[in-house]
This record gives structure tokens, sequence and C-alpha cells, in this order.
């Protein structure tokens, strides 16, 4: 089974916190999504392999490790889940960024796609989809669907906030997938919103509501 991994430095509750206010501006929000984003991409790559190299210092040469050339994907779940990307291609500069454009019915809660754009290697990355908020799951369900379905074997889900029943749906379709969360919250409403959550995350960052 994959991990759960709910990242709760202090530093990240704090965030975290800001972002729930309701007072809080875009602006605001969107720069914290940038920090929060970036460490959890830190504690999502915490495996990455390393090789031994040789560096000359200014003092000497001496024997060092550099990262083995393992390439990831950032793959950010449209459209919310853009908001996540910048944090962690400041991280990662060289991480490639392909897009998953998914909606969900307002009426029945399913995703429905609308966009898919892959970096031509994604199968060979370990892949990070993005994606502030794990609701009922459905739309990452369908994400990591899409992207094996392309090749991917490697594949970890960043979220911001998840709802028990996210995690739930998320581990039952996909067992092995390693979800790394900033808060794990107390459960869904009746119109499938995270409780307490931040609300639509979505229109928090764009502003469109
Ligand atoms: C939100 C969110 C997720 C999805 C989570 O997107 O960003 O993609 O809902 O819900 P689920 O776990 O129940 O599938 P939304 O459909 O509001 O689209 P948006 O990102 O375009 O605002
Ligand atoms: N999508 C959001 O933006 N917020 C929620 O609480 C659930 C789904």
């Amino acid at each position: 089974m994959g991990k759960l991994v709910v990242v709760d430095h202090p530093l990240i509750q704090h965030k975290v916190t800001m972002m729930r206010d309701k007072n809080t501006n875009t602006k605001d929000f969107k720069q914290l999504l940038d920090e929060i984003s970036l460490l959890l991409a830190y504690e999502a790559t915490k495996d990455l392999p390393l090789m031994d190299v040789e560096v000359e210092t200014p003092i000497c040469k001496t024997k060092s490790k550099m990262l083995s050339g393992r390439s990831v994907g950032v793959v950010p779940i449209l459209r919310a889940g853009l908001g996540m990307v910048n944090g962690i291609t400041t991280l990662i500069p060289n991480a490639k960024v392909g897009h998953i454009g998914l909606y969900r019915d307002p009426e029945t809660h399913l995703p429905v796609e609308y966009y898919c754009k892959l970096p031509l290697d994604a199968e060979k990355r370990l892949i990070i989809i993005v994606d502030p908020m794990l609701a009922t799951g459905g739309s990452a369900v369908a994400a990591i669907q899409f992207l094996k379905d392309r090749g991917c074997k490697d594949i970890r889900m960043m979220n911001l906030i998840a709802a028990p029943e996210g995690v739930a749906a998320v581990r039952k379709a996909h067992p092995e997938v390693d979800i790394y969360v900033a808060a794990l919250d107390e459960r869904l409403n009746e119109n499938a919103y995270i409780v307490p959550g931040l609300g639509d995350a979505g229109d928090r960052i764009f502003g469109t509501k």
C-alpha cells in the first residue's frame, strides 16, 4: 500500500490556516500555495537517487553527491492544480510540466476530461500529480488512470487538503500511489466540498468568485 504522508510541519500548518481564512485575498492565497507546494515537493522527493561526483572547491577536490538524473514530471489537474506548479518548479527547475484538464460535473460530481498534454518521455519520469483539493477523489483517480494508460509507472499525488473519502478512493483504485498532503480534513459536505476545507480552490486562486 502506498504511503499517506501528512506533512504537518508548523510552517505548513500556519500557512494552511491562512489559506483557509475566507478573508485571505487572491494574491496572498496564491503566494501561500506556492510556498506550501515547494515544501510538499521537498518531502515528496526525499528519496530521489543520488550519485557520487568529484567537485573542486576553492580549498580542495572532494567527493560529493548529485542527483543521478531521475527526471521529474509535474502534472497539474486543471485548473486549480496550476497554482501548485510554480512552487515545485522553483525547487526542481528541470521538471517538465504536463497538463490534464478535468472538471467536476456540478450535478454528478464526476470528473469530465477536456485536455491532456504530457511530456514526450512522461513514462520514464517520476510523475507528481498536483491538485490543491482531494475531495471525492474522482478527479485524482481519473488523472492517475490517464497517466497509467500512457505508460507512467512511478506516480505520486500531492494535495494541499484531502478528505478521508478522497484518500480512500485513490487507495482503492491505485493502491501503490503515495499521497502527500498538507492537511487531512474531517469529511465532505452534501455538495462534495471538503469540511472545513477552504472553499473552491480554483475560484480562490484565479479570483473567479
Ligand atoms: C476541484 C479541485 C479538484 C477537484 C476535486 O476542481 O481542484 O480537481 O475539484 O474534487 P474531486 O476529488 O471530488 O474530484 P474543479 O472541478 O472545481 O475544477 P477547477 O479546478 O477548474 O476549479
Ligand atoms: N473542489 C474544491 O475546490 N474544493 C472542495 O472543497 C472540493 C472540491
